[in-house]
């Protein structure tokens, strides 16, 4: 007996071993981010937290602040068709900054013929030229995500000029190899949902094709399918890429209590809302119409040109290079808002004293500043009246489909809350009513219909 167990001793000790070795070493510490008792709180290791933050640093500063004075870039240069009202000292700052961030093994040969810098020959020229379009986009009409931070071409680049966290559609099942169904990416691990066996292309269905997210039942022994078990499949895949490129739980943006309802869930879900569909902005509008302009080489298995997850930016940080302000130092980067035209062409808000109307750009659910100052007269009745109380309800136009434009509507419908109790209202005193009649209007895109409209009472 005792033989038996002091040979099997060194044996079953390498298999604790191997078995422990899949695990994480301690400490794990955790961080309450909810009410207490609802169990939202964040895990994390200390240890692998200090690894990471050299990952996250940003790189330096332009070493001579730019000017903004001097000759105009269009001025003095042939060839600049986005920076041209960019000042020659910021124009020469940028140049340098974007050759550290994109292609500093390459240098400015990246993109220029040394011999004419003005000649567009080189595609990554023609590639970077819509990426600074795409940059100043973000910047200027992404702020519900992105803030006042922003992002530079560092955020996604990192010394790449492909960035590393870019993903393509990846290869579709090939049927006649194997007796089995259709596998939808399952059972395959893969690191794009955190190595779970779920369906590993989150990206396509949700970050290009807009597919719609919401699976749950909202009410109790619902009738009939709310949504196909692929469809959840996909949800769930598309929030383990989430929670896998931010380093977080789901409980950073979620109650798991209901994965689905709003005013339980964290303030950051609403920032990750907004970013699904600036993902799904920049790869229709900036990465997609590049496919043919990047050598084949480029090109995924399906032939799609390398796009935008929340990966590409975040790289594991809740806020990409940990919320560090590069874009601050670049204001050619920060573009003008490009929905200036569509807002200033909106019609003026109705301020009444118990009744405000505000208008919103198209597909946007974003409040204007202009807008919002319809709000002014109700925002004084309901301080000088405590007992006053404001209901909020969203409209959308009848363009688009039914269930994005309900979204959109209740989107309006939220930032205007907000608006309310940045002002100093008591969220409290806010409520939120769906519109009686939310089927779509008849009339197309009408600006009057994508309006929210407050009362109080
Ligand atoms: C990642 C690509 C990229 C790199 C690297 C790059 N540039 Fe550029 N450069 C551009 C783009 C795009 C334009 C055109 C901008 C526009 O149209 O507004 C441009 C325009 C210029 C022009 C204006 C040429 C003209 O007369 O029209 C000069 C000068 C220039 N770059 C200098 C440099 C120098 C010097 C470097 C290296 C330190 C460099 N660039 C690195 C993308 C790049
Ligand atoms: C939101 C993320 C993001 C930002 C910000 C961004 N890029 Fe890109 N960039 C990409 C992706 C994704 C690709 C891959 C497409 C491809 O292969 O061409 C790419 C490709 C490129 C390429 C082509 C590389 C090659 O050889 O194929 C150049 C050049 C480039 N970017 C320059 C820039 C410049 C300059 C900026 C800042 C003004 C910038 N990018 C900002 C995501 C980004
Ligand atoms: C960074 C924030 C964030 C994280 C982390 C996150 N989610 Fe989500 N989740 C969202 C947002 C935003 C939506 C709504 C998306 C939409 O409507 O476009 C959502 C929707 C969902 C839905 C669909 C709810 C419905 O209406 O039917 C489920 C289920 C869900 N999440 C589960 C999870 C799980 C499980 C995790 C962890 C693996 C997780 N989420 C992590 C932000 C997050
Ligand atoms: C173009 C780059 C970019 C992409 C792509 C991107 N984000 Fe972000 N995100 C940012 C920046 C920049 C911030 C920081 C804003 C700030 O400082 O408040 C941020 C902040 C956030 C925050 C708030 C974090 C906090 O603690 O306040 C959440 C949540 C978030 N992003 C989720 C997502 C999700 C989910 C996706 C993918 C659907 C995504 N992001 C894609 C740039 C990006």
């Amino acid at each position: 007996m005792k033989s038996i167990f002091t040979r099997f001793l060194p044996l079953a000790a390498l298999g604790v071993a191997a078995l422990l070795a899949g695990c994480e070493r301690p400490p794990i510490q955790s961080v309450q981010t909810g009410y207490r008792g609802t169990g939202m709180l964040q895990v994390y290791n200390p240890r692998i937290l200090n690894e990471q933050i050299p990952n996250h640093q940003p790189p330096g500063t332009p070493p001579v602040p730019a000017s903004p004075d001097g000759p105009r870039a269009k001025d003095v240069l042939k060839n600049v068709q986005v920076l041209g009202d960019t000042g020659v000292a910021e124009f020469t700052n940028l140049m340098t900054a974007i050759t550290a961030w994109v292609s500093p093994k390459e240098g400015c040969a990246y993109c220029h013929n040394l011999q004419d810098m003005a000649d567009d020959s080189k595609y990554a020229k023609v590639v970077a030229r819509r990426m600074i379009q795409m940059t100043q986009h973000v910047n200027a009409d992404w702020k519900p995500h992105v803030a006042g931070t922003g992002v530079t071409c560092y955020t996604c680049h990192r010394g790449e000029p492909v960035p590393a966290q870019a993903w393509v559609t990846a290869k579709s099942q090939d049927k006649r190899s194997d007796f089995i169904g259709n596998l939808d990416g399952q059972n395959q691990p893969a690191m794009s949902v955190g190595l779970a066996s779920l369906p590993y292309d989150p990206f396509t269905p949700y970050l290009l094709k807009g597919e719609k997210i919401a699976v749950q039942a909202t009410s109790a022994l619902p009738q009939g399918h709310v949504a196909s078990i692929q469809a959840t499949e996909g949800t769930y895949a598309l929030m383990f890429h989430m929670s896998y490129a931010l380093g977080v739980n789901c409980t950073y943006c979620h109650n798991s209590r209901s994965f689905n309802n709003w005013p339980e869930s964290s303030p950051k879900r609403g920032i990750a809302w907004h970013g699904i569909r600036m993902v799904g902005d920049l790869n229709n509008a900036y990465l997609e119409p590049l496919t043919k302009t990047v050598p084949a080489t480029r090109l995924g298995p399906e032939g799609d040109i390398p796009k935008v997850s929340c990966a590409t930016c975040h790289q594991g940080a809740y806020k990409p290079v940990y919320g560090a302000q590069m874009a601050k130092d670049y204001p050619a980067l920060l573009g003008a808002p490009t929905k200036a035209a569509a807002t200033a062409a909106l019609p003026p808000p109705v301020a009444e004293p118990t009744r405000s109307v505000l208008y919103f750009g198209v597909g946007s659910p974003v409040l204007d500043a202009a807008q919002s100052a319809g709000l002014g007269a109700l925002i004084e009745l309901l301080k000088s009246s405590p007992k006053v109380m404001a209901t909020i309800s969203g409209f959308h136009s009848a363009a688009g489909t039914l269930a994005q434009n309900q979204d959109l509507a209740k989107q309006r419908a939220f930032n205007v809350r907000d608006a309310l109790v940045a002002a100093g209202i008591p969220a409290t005193r806010v409520a939120l009513a769906k519109p009686q009649q939310t089927e779509a209007n008849v009339a197309g895109e009408d600006p009057t219909a994508r309006r929210v409209e407050v009362t109080v009472r």
